[in-house]
C-alpha cells in the first residue's frame, strides 16, 4: 500500500480563526482582483516547524485550482531556491494578496490598504512571532514592501530576521515583456541576483535537507526547478498537480470568458490510459 501525505489544511488556532475571517469584496474590489475564485492562503509547515518564509506575490490559475499559493512555474523555481539552501521541509509561503490581481497596475495600487494589510499582517504576526522563522525571502517589489509594513508596525520581531529581498520567480518573464530585451537577459539577470542572496539565507536558515551547491548559471538548468511535494496539497490531490507540466491556463476568447474560464488538463505524460 503507498502511504500518502497531504497538506492538513487549518485545524489549528491561530489558522482556524483566519481561514474563519478572510475578507471579500469589501476590501478587494472585483474589478482589480479575481475574487470569484476565492482565496488562496499558503503552502508549507504551519506547525511551527518552518525555518523560512517565502512571501509571493498573488495567486495564479494553478493556484486556483490547487487551492495552495505558489504551485505552478513560479513555485517550482521557489522550491528550488529553497533546495539550494538546504530547506526540504521548514518553509511556509504566502502571498501579499488573497486573490489573483487582474492587472499589473491593480497589484501596485493595494499593496497598502487597510484592509488587506490588516489581514496580512495577522498572517505574519503568527508565522514570524515567536516563531522559529529566522529568513524571510519577498519575491519582488510588492512582497519587500508588503513586509516592510509588517515589519514597521513589529520592528522587534522583524528586527531578529534576515530578509532576502529578491526578484520575482517569474520576473523575467514580466521584465522581458516589458522592455523588449531577450528573455535570456531578463532571465540571466534574475539569476544573478538570486546566485547574490544565497550565501545570506544560507548562513541565515538551519537547514533540514540537502543542499544544492550549485549556483545558478545564466539561464534555468534541470535542477534549478524543484517538483512541489506531495504533503504540500490537501490529500488526494493527483500527482500531476504537482509535476513541473504546465496543467492549468486561463481560457477564453474574450476577457470575460478568460476571466471567467481556467482549463485543466492532464499533461501527455501523465495519461494513464492507453494511448493511440
Ligand atoms: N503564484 C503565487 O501563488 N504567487 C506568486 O507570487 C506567483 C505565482
Amino acid at each position: 500500500m503507498v502511504i500518502h501525505e497531504s497538506c492538513p489544511g487549518y485545524p489549528a488556532e491561530p489558522f482556524a480563526s483566519l481561514v474563519a475571517s478572510y475578507p471579500g469584496q469589501d476590501a478587494y474590489a472585483p474589478s482589480d482582483f479575481r475574487v470569484e475564485w476565492g482565496p488562496v492562503f499558503h503552502r508549507g509547515r504551519l506547525d511551527g516547524s518552518a525555518r523560512v518564509l517565502l512571501l509571493g506575490q498573488d495567486p495564479a490559475a494553478h493556484e486556483a485550482i490547487a487551492r495552495r499559493i505558489l504551485v505552478g512555474e513560479a513555485g517550482q523555481r521557489a522550491q528550488g531556491l529553497l533546495h539550494k539552501i538546504g530547506i526540504a521541509s521548514g518553509y511556509v509561503m504566502v502571498n501579499v494578496y488573497l486573490y489573483s490581481v487582474y492587472g499589473q497596475a491593480a497589484g501596485n495600487r493595494h499593496v497598502a490598504d487597510e484592509g488587506i494589510t490588516e489581514y496580512r499582517n495577522r498572517w505574519l504576526d503568527a508565522l514570524l512571532i515567536d516563531s522559529g522563522v529566522t529568513a524571510v525571502v519577498a519575491f519582488g517589489q510588492l512582497a519587500e514592501r508588503a513586509f516592510g509594513l509588517w515589519a514597521a508596525a513589529r520592528p522587534e520581531a522583524a528586527a531578529r530576521l534576515h530578509l532576502a529581498a529578491v526578484k520575482h520567480p517569474t520576473y523575467a518573464e514580466g521584465a522581458a515583456r516589458g522592455s523588449g530585451l531577450p528573455l535570456a537577459v531578463t532571465t540571466a539577470r534574475q539569476l544573478a541576483d538570486w546566485n547574490a542572496h544565497l550565501d545570506g539565507l544560507r548562513g541565515a536558515v538551519v537547514p533540514d535537507g540537502d543542499l544544492d551547491a550549485t549556483p545558478y548559471g545564466q539561464t534555468w538548468s534541470q535542477t534549478d526547478l524543484v517538483e512541489i511535494p506531495e504533503r504540500d496539497l490537501p490529500a488526494g490531490v493527483p500527482a500531476w498537480w504537482r509535476s513541473l507540466e504546465s496543467w492549468a491556463v486561463r481560457a477564453g476568447a474574450d476577457p470575460e470568458e478568460k476571466r471567467a474560464t481556467i482549463r485543466v488538463a492532464v499533461p501527455k505524460g501523465a495519461r494513464p490510459w492507453p494511448q493511440p
